[in-house]
């Protein structure tokens, strides 16, 4: 029997996101997974392919992940899906009220601050 790592292709591992298990590979950024899935993450900066940016902030979650001992720890902050490596277990939220409310202030200042410049 060989193992992913034998063969040079990443072993899968499994995390949640929106309450869904995802079936995914440790070189993978949350927002590749997601969409890997099916699991739409609204993105502005990100282009499938390219290195992650991270500027806009659209694609922010909330996520946590199990430490050592299996206890799950929130990630800091609401980082960006497309810069945030995926993790065995990790649970990934994408569209609570406070997300959703998140992005919202960050397309309206970037709106903003794109008037304000033109
Ligand atoms: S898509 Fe711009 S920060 Fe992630």
């Amino acid at each position: 029997m060989t193992t992913g790592t034998e063969t040079g292709m990443a072993d899968e591992i499994t995390i949640t996101i929106d309450g869904v298990d995802v079936t995914t590979t440790p070189d993978k950024m949350v927002i590749q997974a997601a969409s890997d899935a099916g699991i739409y993450i609204p993105y502005l900066c990100y282009y499938p392919g390219m290195k992650p940016f991270g500027a806009c902030r659209m694609c922010v979650v909330t996520a946590e992940a199990p430490d050592r001992e299996g206890n799950y720890r929130p990630l800091p902050g609401s980082p960006a899906s497309c810069t945030t490596p995926v993790m065995p277990g990790m649970r990934v939220t994408t569209n609570s009220d406070d997300i959703v409310e998140l992005r919202r202030g960050i397309m309206d200042c970037s709106y903003r601050s794109i008037r304000t410049a033109a």
